[in-house]
């Protein structure tokens, strides 16, 4: 069976207008899904449904909405009654930077609400209707944060565990009934600001990408971005492989190493991935 027919009729994708997100919605409707895309930002929004409904010819839609708001759900029930949904993909997030104590409150109850709040609410609408179908797929975006203390990202890097542990979890539950659930740890890629980012990096320092130390690794990864299509296509082609997936080989492995080493030093690589650069925190990778 093709993509669609093992699916379903339509996908959704939270967080789409554009980097990753859009390459997610592109991709669907390359492979014969229509979408419904989700992000604030309407005119960005627009732009991105109008070329994909024109270049793949099937339904785009577009939802204009905060998916850290309290009423998300009901705006999502409302925008997808009248369709089957047979794919999930939850991409948006909030990555506040910065030291943890220096980050406003708001802005991380606001991450928090859109990293692992929004994330339940839409796979307790949607993925009901895809166990009674006997189809459907949840993709669930990660990042290598997600697997140590995150220095300058905390709360982003917990919302990024909490999202591999909820989408193990649905992936144990609900693969008998035929949905298919799956992580991707999602590892460095290319957008303008990353692109900026990574000409502040030295060419030394992360020029060791054949090191056994986990940093090197982790730092050579970094000059070598992923494009937003090779992360779409890898979380598609692997969606039946959960629950959990990778951007690339490479991330599988800095993930399996972070997870392997003593909880100090883990968290003491990300520190210094963290110090590569040269720029203020809110311009770095996460
Ligand atoms: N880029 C990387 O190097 C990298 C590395 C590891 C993991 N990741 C993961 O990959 C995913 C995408 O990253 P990205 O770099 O492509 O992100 P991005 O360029 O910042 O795009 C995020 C998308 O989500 C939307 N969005 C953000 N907040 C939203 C909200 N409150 N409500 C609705 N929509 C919202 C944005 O549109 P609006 O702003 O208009 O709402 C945009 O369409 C994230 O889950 C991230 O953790 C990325």
């Amino acid at each position: 069976v093709n993509f669609a027919e093992r699916y379903g009729q339509w996908a959704v994708v939270a967080g789409a207008s554009q980097g990753i997100g859009r390459a997610f919605s592109d991709e669907a409707a390359a492979r014969g899904l229509n979408v419904l895309m989700i992000a604030r930002g309407q005119e960005a929004l627009e732009l991105s449904a109008a070329d994909i409904r024109a270049r793949h010819g099937v339904e785009v839609r577009t939802l204009a909405a905060d998916l850290g708001s309290s009423s998300v759900g009901e705006v999502v029930a409302n925008a997808t009654d009248d369709l089957e949904i047979g794919l999930l993909v939850y991409n948006a997030t909030v990555a506040p930077a910065g030291r943890f104590i220096d980050v406003p409150l708001e802005l991380q109850l606001q991450s928090v609400a859109v990293n692992c709040a929004t994330p339940v609410i839409l796979c307790n609408l949607l993925a009901p209707k895809m166990v009674q179908r006997g189809r459907g797929g949840i993709g669930i975006v990660g990042s290598n944060g997600g697997t140590q203390g995150s220095v300058h990202f905390g709360t982003y890097g917990a919302g990024k565990a909490f999202g591999w542990i909820l989408a193990e979890t649905l992936w144990a539950e609900l693969g008998d009934a035929g949905v298919h659930v799956n992580h991707i740890f999602v590892g460095p890629t290319s957008s303008p600001n990353y692109d900026a980012f990574k000409a502040t990096l030295d060419p030394v320092l992360c020029g060791r990408p054949d090191s056994d130390d986990p940093l090197d690794r982790a730092r050579a990864r970094l000059m070598d971005p992923s494009s937003p299509q090779e992360v779409a296509a890898a979380l598609y082609d692997q969606l039946g492989d959960g629950p959990v997936c990778y951007s690339r080989p490479e991330d599988a492995w800095i993930s399996r190493a972070s997870l392997d080493l003593p909880r100090a030093e883990a968290v003491n690589v990300w520190r210094a991935l963290q110090e590569t650069s040269t720029v203020r925190p809110d311009r770095q990778a996460r």
